[in-house]
């Protein structure tokens, strides 16, 4: 369900005047100076592309925007639940900056994102950190200049999450934190619970952008001059539902691919319960879509992937991967997995290790389950022992570690577009992406940063290529 147009813009109207009255409190109070925010992100791209919509709102109120919490006047920490380890961090950070509040008691500390859409968690932070002035969850983002301005103009602490109002909001305006890498947000939200998983309860039901908002914001992106762009959704296969307008993930992509320029296309994440066949089709027929598809397997045990809630089994998965391999020459395919499951056994973890010596992935994103509360795998019995579930993960990443080495060797002597991205501080050498994702070092000029070249890979050391722009 879309609000409608005339309803969100007298929304963002009264969104934009807050920021107005922003600027011109903080413009009183740093008498005349710019006001500086610091803004650090944790978890995923979801939460990058959030925070890229908070700098844009920053923005308009007259912020710039610094490395280090020091100086700053607005601190906000954009916080990730996806697992224990990065709400540890999130609470250590916080707590660390009680002592710059004590000496520079007019800084604003905020903090946002999925954590804060957990009741228990929320409430457990605004207790413990009584300097932190402003709490708000992901169903808040659209409301932030209100409530910023509540907490600026009253003083008062300023607290809210689970607003009622999940509806999709266009026209915030949006400062990316690259000029020729860029995030595009084409839904929100996820519909597929699996058991481990606190994203659904925290980010909310699945909701589609419009086409034509999407199409408008990435001709805008390749306008400008972005060279990589990459669509982003918990679930973009499932793009689409709920729209008036009827339109698969497929079609969408196949149709941004339509839009001129020199720009490569990417996408994440993909569910291979939704992996379609026309999906594939379109990738190997595009001209701008990367040869790499990001698909999450979590599990090679089909008894696992059953109790994970996953919609799929590995016959599945090996059937579109071999699709996919066979359509798209060079696929490049990544994947993240869970080791230590709930009731996941020594003989499902080697199905899961048989599987990544089948496929042979370029790399792997792997996590150890970490268990969440309000899930249901949190309530499941899960014997195996910490130590034995690390020994488990340090076998998958030796595994893996000899698969990439393999499949990278195997790279030298191809010629590669590469896109150049920066500059490696210590070696001076440029690090540059290829379209399968995977990092190629090159001599080069610092001005290439950001321009496309062609490259022969020459080397190979373990998951970096080394190449030689030709
Ligand atoms: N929507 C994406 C990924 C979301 S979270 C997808 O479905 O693929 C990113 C990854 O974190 C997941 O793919 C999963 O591998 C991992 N993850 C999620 N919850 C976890 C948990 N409780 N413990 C360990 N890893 C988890
Ligand atoms: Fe989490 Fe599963 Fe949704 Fe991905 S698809 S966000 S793993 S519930
Ligand atoms: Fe973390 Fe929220 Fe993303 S929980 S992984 S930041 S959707």
């Amino acid at each position: 369900m879309q609000k409608t147009d005339s309803s969100q813009m007298n929304f963002l109207e009264k969104q934009e005047y807050y920021l107005h009255l922003i600027n011109e409190l903080m413009s009183v109070r740093k008498r005349g100076e710019k006001p500086l925010a610091f803004i650090h992100t944790y978890g995923c791209q979801q939460n990058v592309a959030d925070s890229e919509k908070i700098k844009g709102m920053l923005s308009s109120a007259g912020f710039d925007f610094v490395d280090a919490p020091d100086n700053a006047d607005f601190i906000l920490f954009n916080t990730c639940a996806v697992r224990e380890h990065a709400e540890d961090r999130v609470f250590g950070n916080v707590g660390a900056l009680k002592t710059l509040k004590r000496k520079h008691p007019q800084i604003m500390i905020a903090l946002c994102g999925c954590m804060m859409e957990q009741k228990h968690i929320a409430e457990r932070m605004y207790k413990s950190f009584p300097f932190v002035s402003l709490v708000f969850g992901t169903h808040s983002l659209q409301n932030f200049p209100q409530l910023f301005y509540d907490a600026l103009f009253t003083g008062k602490r300023v607290y809210e999450r689970d607003n009622d109002d999940k509806l999709i909001y266009e026209g915030i305006p949006i400062k990316r934190d690259g000029t020729f890498k860029g995030w595009l947000s084409i839904m929100y939200g996820c519909d597929n619970f699996c058991t481990y998983c606190i994203v659904p309860h925290v980010r909310g039901r699945e909701r589609s952008r419009k086409r034509a908002d999407i199409i408008s914001e990435a001709t805008e992106m390749i306008n400008n001059g972005y060279k990589d762009i990459t669509l982003l959704g918990q679930n973009v296969n499932s793009y689409g539902k709920g729209l008036d307008e009827k339109i698969s993930f497929a079609e969408l992509i196949g149709e941004i691919d339509k839009i001129p320029g020199d720009y490569w296309l990417r996408f994440m994440t993909s569910h291979p319960k939704d992996c379609s066949k026309e999906l594939i089709d379109t990738i190997a027929s595009s001209q701008h879509i990367s040869k790499h598809i990001h698909l999450p397997f979590q599990s090679g045990s089909d008894r696992i992937l059953k109790c994970m809630n996953r919609h799929y089994d590995r016959k599945k998965y090996l059937e579109i991967v071999n699709y996919a391999k066979a359509k798209i020459p060079g696929l490049s395919l990544t994947s993240d997995i869970i080791v230590g499951f709930p009731g996941e056994t020594y003989e499902d973890f080697k199905q899961t290790l048989s599987l990544i010596k089948e496929v042979e992935f370029t790399s792997l994103f792997t996590f150890i389950y970490s268990p969440r509360v309000g899930t249901p795998a949190a309530k499941m019995d899960d014997p195996i022992p910490a130590e034995e579930k690390s020994k488990w993960f340090r076998e998958l990443l030796d595994v893996q570690e000899e698969i990439a080495s393999k499949r990278c060797a195997s790279m030298v002597g191809n010629k590669e577009k590469i896109l150049v991205e920066s500059v490696n501080a210590k070696t001076g050498e440029l690090q540059c992406r290829s379209s399968g994702n995977i990092i190629v070092e090159c001599e080069g000029d610092k001005s290439l940063i950001g321009t496309f070249q062609n490259a022969e890979i020459i080397k190979a050391r373990h998951w970096i290529l080394k190449g030689k722009i030709v």
